[in-house]
């Protein structure tokens, strides 16, 4: 019973179908949706704009969270209907699209698209659309398993759509705390100096005079497409835990760690996992998206509290999550992206970022967007929020990929996410690099013996040595610097023949 749900009775009226509700979006119009890491996303408004395009020209500008489930990225983008696309995804079609330069793809650190919507120097959203699990008496409404954008949206929009999803348990009410900065200069500070305190409201805050449709869904959100731990990420995992062991030995940190923030993907989500049985007891995550490592952690006991954006789970992780609802909702704190990943916050607490590279450098570099310099992957997400302000910055990944042709340590990354001055710590399966207080000629040979893959450590020795010979505070030798990138698309392979 819908009815149930919408506890201002004047908005009952607005309830029409999702093709009534295409109607009101005009070509050109930027778009404001819900829906982060494939949590929370509007279910039908997208389809039924995706039949619209198909019939007519129509094409958007549309700004989410982060990437959207059900497929609906690609849909949209192959049905023509994305002209501009923000801040992130993590669709096949849409990334071909992207690549193919027919989609405008804006990648934005998750932390900077609200304030580039308040601060205009982005064009102001028209329509905002956002999955709600009730809409309040006030007008306000309670958002489902991620909040996002979703509450700038809501304060720009001329319009606002709610998609009303009855496939959410009511129990979601109390999960999230919703905090608008105000506007600048002369803003306060935001007054979040522990991962678990709530400062702001459990509802976002909607003018009832500007929603213009209610669309009535059931669809749960997608489940996560995490692979589980292998040899590999238990191996990284094992590195990245004895080196916060040694931390906490070190008097750096309690055995409570500091809050964690945790990347999205398989490593990340391994890593997470390989904590349960660690020494490490009343932990906190400070992070952007909860993946099942993040529920595991809880039930283990060994998480106090997790604080997030967005919670993205495995279809039985979710099913058990909803289950047990009331439980889990005293534990976890759902924010908007902006206060999740606040550089202010951030630095204030003192966070442990753990992100995932593509490739990186023997300096330190760090590409986590870019294949091979040109062909964009998902998108700098959360990570630099994380990585340039945290206490720890951690970057993980495999030493090779594609079956071992592709080394993730090369002379010179193809594209800089990441700089040098923001990495201090790297790890692959074969072991971890601490780069802090490191000069780059020191961290070089550190990254070669302690990351690389042994197949490659040969090369990337060789190219460290002629470099050095050149000279340099960062030795490199320039026509060289990039061969490994371009030999792998001549030859296929990185590998010295
Ligand atoms: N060159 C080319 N391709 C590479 C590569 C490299 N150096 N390293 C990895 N890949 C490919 C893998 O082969 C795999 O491709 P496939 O899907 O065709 O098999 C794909 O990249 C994903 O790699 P995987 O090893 O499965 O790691 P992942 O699922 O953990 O994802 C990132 C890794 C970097 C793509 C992902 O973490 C990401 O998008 N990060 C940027 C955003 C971010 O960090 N957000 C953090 C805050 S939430």
């Amino acid at each position: 019973m819908y009815q149930d749900r919408i506890r201002r009775p004047a908005l009952l009226n607005k309830v029409m179908d999702a093709q009534q509700a295409a109607q009101l979006f005009r070509s050109g119009m930027s778009v404001g949706m819900s829906g982060f890491t494939r949590a929370g996303d509007a279910k039908a408004l997208p389809l039924a704009l995706v039949e619209r395009a198909r019939r007519e020209p129509l094409s958007l500008t549309l700004i989410t969270g982060a990437s959207l489930g059900n497929d609906s990225d690609g849909l949209m983008a192959e049905a023509g209907l994305l002209a501009r696309r923000l801040p992130f995804q993590s669709d096949a079609a849409l990334r071909r699209k992207i690549n193919a330069g027919e989609v405008m793809f804006i990648d934005q650190h998750l932390s900077e698209t609200a304030e580039q919507l308040r601060s205009r120097s982005l064009a102001a959203v028209d329509i905002a659309v956002i999955e709600a699990s009730a809409i309040l008496a006030d007008g306000s409404i309670v958002p489902t398993m991620s909040v996002g954008n979703s509450a700038s949206f809501a304060q720009q929009a001329g319009q606002i759509i709610i998609e009303l999803n009855l496939s959410t348990p009511l129990a979601l009410e109390g999960l999230h705390d919703i905090y608008v900065p105000g506007a600048r200069p002369g803003r306060a500070p935001i007054p979040l100096t522990s991962p678990e305190q709530r400062i702001g409201v459990a509802s976002i805050a909607v003018d009832p005079a500007r929603i213009a449709a209610i669309v009535i869904t059931d669809s749960p959100d997608s489940p996560s497409t995490v692979q589980p731990p292998d040899a590999e990420t238990a191996a990284i995992a094992g590195h990245v835990i004895a080196f916060l062991e040694g931390e906490v030995a070190a008097g750096r940190m309690g055995p409570q760690l500091l809050p964690l923030q945790a990347g999205i993907g398989s490593i990340a989500n391994a890593v997470l996992h390989g904590l349960i049985g660690s020494p490490f007891h009343d932990m906190t995550m400070f992070s952007e998206v909860l993946q099942d490592s993040a529920i595991e952690l809880l039930d283990s006991g060994q998480l106090a509290m997790a604080s997030a954006s967005s919670i993205t789970l495995s279809a039985p992780m979710h099913e058990k999550f909803m289950r047990d609802i009331a439980r889990y909702r005293d534990k976890i704190v759902l924010r908007p992206q902006e206060i999740s990943n606040h550089p202010e916050i951030v630095r204030r607490l003192g966070i442990i970022a753990l992100n995932t590279a593509l490739e990186f450098d023997l300096y330190g570099n760090v590409n986590s967007t870019h294949v091979c310099g040109t062909h964009m992957m998902n998108g700098i997400g959360g990570s630099g929020d994380f990585a340039r302000n945290g206490q720890l910055s951690l970057f993980v990944s495999k030493s090779v990929a594609k079956g071992g042709r592709v080394s993730s340590v090369v002379p010179m990354v193809s594209h800089v996410d990441h700089t040098e001055h923001d990495v201090d710590v790297l790890v692959s399966e074969w072991g971890l690099a601490d780069l802090r207080g490191l000069a780059p000629r020191e961290r070089a040979p550190l990254i070669i013996e302690r990351c690389a893959h042994p197949d490659y450590r040969p090369q990337l020795r060789a190219y460290f040595d002629a470099a050095c010979r050149r000279g340099g505070h960062t030795p490199h030798v320039l026509e060289q610097a990039l061969s490994w990138h371009t030999r792998y698309q001549a030859d296929g392979t990185m590998l010295d023949a």
